[in-house]
């Protein structure tokens, strides 16, 4: 059976969510089963049913959105060592959320792909193409291990 990644993510204007989309491709491109999920929608159930997941925010003031730091949060109470866990979003000028996120999905005892991944304002091609091959590196850090 494919091995499965969870995407999501929080957004303001879109940006972290056309990084999420293209991570998502790069992970299916590389024949990973994806589901991408706004973080209203997405449950803990969702990060327990896979073998990754991929959790993205923006940062406002200087964090993450209060949303997705809750439910990275709710995630604690689940068994996560061992999965495969990876960071990202789209920031102005100083970027914490992606860190903030990260530390957070290592202190569960999470495999975390490093760097995170921040990009700059609105992701142009090149920025699609780097959330792209981390969607790859992803699928290609479930085959190693598991
Ligand atoms: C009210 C407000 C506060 C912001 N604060 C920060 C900040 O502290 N640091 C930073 O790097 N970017 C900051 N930004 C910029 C956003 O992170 C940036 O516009 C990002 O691309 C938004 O991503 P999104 O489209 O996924 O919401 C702020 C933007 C707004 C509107």
């Amino acid at each position: 059976m494919a091995k499965k990644l969870a995407v999501i993510y929080g957004t303001g204007f879109g940006n972290t969510g056309i990084m999420a989309k293209a991570i998502e491709e790069g992970a299916r491109g590389a024949g990973i089963d994806v589901i991408i999920k706004k973080v209203e929608e997405a449950t803990p159930q969702d990060v327990e049913k896979a073998d990754a997941i991929a959790i993205g925010s923006p940062t406002y003031k200087g964090a993450g959105m209060p949303t997705v730091i809750r439910f990275v949060e709710s995630l604690a109470k689940i068994p996560l060592k061992g999965k495969v866990g990876a960071a990202f979003g789209s920031y102005g000028w100083s970027g914490e959320a992606a860190g903030v996120i990260s530390k957070m999905l290592k202190s569960y005892g999470m495999d975390v792909i490093e760097p995170d991944l921040r990009i700059k304002r609105i992701p142009e091609a090149e920025g699609i193409e780097t959330c792209r091959e981390l969607g790859k590196v992803i699928a290609k850090r479930l085959r190693n291990v598991l």
